[in-house]
């Protein structure tokens, strides 16, 4: 299993493109099930995630073909509509395949989804909203077996959904159900986040009828048949907000390119109350530190347009370096503070209670041997070695390959110290 050596101690220098998110590009390309003609994206990454969608989308019959940021996708030979286990177990976002699946062919059967282990993370939602929307669904030996069979041509019927949390993929999986329904469907506490709006967006390419994108009240009016097109990824927010974290704590002045800066707001707010300056042009930002003074800052995780989950690891690795005491508190994910022991062992103090994280500021951390543990713990782990004196190796950083594309190359262009060893 490969591992990230870092020595720690250098400030990061110069410009970062910023990579497709992989948040959008996952149910972008399982929405290539929805059609008989093809689909062609731009800018999508290239990580362990998308390989693990093309082999899964491959069982089912779509030809999948990729090419460095480029891939094309031709479903109009489906001849499975059975997602196993074994293709499912290693990513979460499989769960995807069931909407659409089951809106084109009337049928599907879909393992019940792993992923990573940062909480119990059920499909209850997604299962609920088909449901309502006319299937029958059975959950047998860990599959969810869905089916159409009973209602007129074999189609799902649109209808009013609330969905009783806000889940991202939940809203995707019944957006993309939805284009091909019988009527209209509302789904309402829709998820904002910017990559539903991206998936609704190429959907809209592809011929569906949605309105409210990027609100929290979905109309989606179902029609018959949807067609090929051609899009690009949007800018992944998270891998932007991890080099911004970066370079709070080894000081440094980087520019990113090919962001939307407004779709990062809550996480530019939180960075400047570190202590840095953000400044921002149309397609960039630019973080500058040059002091050692970081701010301690308190974060509380929500839905879009508040602090993303998925940024808390990373102001972890802030705020243990910060000059005082912090409170960062978890409301999307019962498990999440998996990093923290781990940043313990660099020297951090931090003490968990339920789901609040109490950081006391440290001088400097030490290198120790750490293991990765979720895709964006590792990630604290990484900007955690960074700053830390002298050397870190991280184990198990599959899970950071799930994510962030060539990081080492990246990081090492700017000016850190970080090799793979395999
Ligand atoms: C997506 C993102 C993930 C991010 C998360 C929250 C993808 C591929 N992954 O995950 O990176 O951390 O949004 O922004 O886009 N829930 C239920 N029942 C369900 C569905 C969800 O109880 O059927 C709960 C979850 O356990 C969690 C909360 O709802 O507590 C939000 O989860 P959700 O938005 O669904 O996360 P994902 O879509 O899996």
């Amino acid at each position: 299993m490969d591992k990230l050596k870092i020595i720690g101690g250098n400030k990061l220098y110069g410009d970062v493109a910023v990579s497709g998110a992989k948040n959008a590009a996952l149910p972008i390309l399982i929405a290539s099930i929805l059609t008989d003609e093809k689909l062609e994206i731009e800018n999508v990454p290239e990580l362990k995630d998308i390989l693990t969608t093309s082999v899964l989308l491959r069982h089912l019959g779509v030809d999948v073909r990729l090419y460095k940021n480029s891939c094309t996708l031709d479903a109009s030979q489906v001849a499975i509509t059975e997602a196993p286990y074994e293709l499912v177990k290693t990513m979460r976002a499989s769960i995807l395949v069931l909407g659409p699946l089951l809106a084109r062919f009337g049928k599907a059967v879909v393992s019940l989804p792993g992923g990573c282990s940062i909480g119990a993370r059920p499909v209850d939602l997604h299962i609920k909203a088909l449901e309502k929307m006319g299937a029958k669904i059975n959950i047998h030996n860990g599959y969810i077996e869905a089916s159409l069979k009973h209602l007129p041509n074999n189609k799902l019927q649109g209808c009013k959904i609330f969905m009783d949390q806000v889940s991202v993929t939940g809203t995707e999986n019944i957006m993309m159900a939805a284009t091909l329904a019988s009527g209209t469907t509302y789904i309402e506490n829709a998820a904002r986040e910017p990559e539903v709006e991206d998936l609704g967006k190429l959907l809209i390419s592809m011929g569906a009828s949605i309105k409210g994108l990027g609100t929290d009240l979905i109309q989606i009016d179902g029609v018959e048949k949807l067609f090929g097109a051609k899009h690009s990824v949007m800018f992944d927010r998270i891998e932007a907000g991890t080099y911004m974290a970066a370079v709070v704590v080894t000081g440094g002045e980087i520019t990113l390119k090919g962001v939307n800066p407004s779709q990062l707001e809550s996480v530019i707010e939180k960075i400047k109350d570190a202590g840095v300056d953000v400044s921002c042009k149309n397609n960039e930002i630019t973080i500058l530190k040059n002091n050692n003074k970081i701010n301690p800052v308190n974060i509380r995780t929500g839905v879009y347009p508040s602090f993303p989950t998925d940024m808390q690891a990373q102001f972890m690795a802030i705020n243990i370096l910060a000059q005082g005491s912090s409170e960062v508190t978890e409301t999307i994910f019962e498990n999440r503070f998996m990093h923290v022991q781990e940043l313990v062992r660099m020297g951090a103090s931090i003490d968990v209670k339920g789901n609040t994280a109490f950081v006391k500021g440290v001088n400097c951390l030490e290198g120790a041997s750490v293991m990765a543990t979720d895709l964006r713990a590792s990630a604290s782990l990484v900007i955690a070695g960074l700053a830390a004196k002298g050397e870190t190796i991280i184990e198990r950083i599959y899970h950071l390959d799930r994510g962030y594309e060539r990081i080492e190359e990246k990081l090492n262009a700017l000016g850190a110290k970080v090799e793979r060893i395999h």
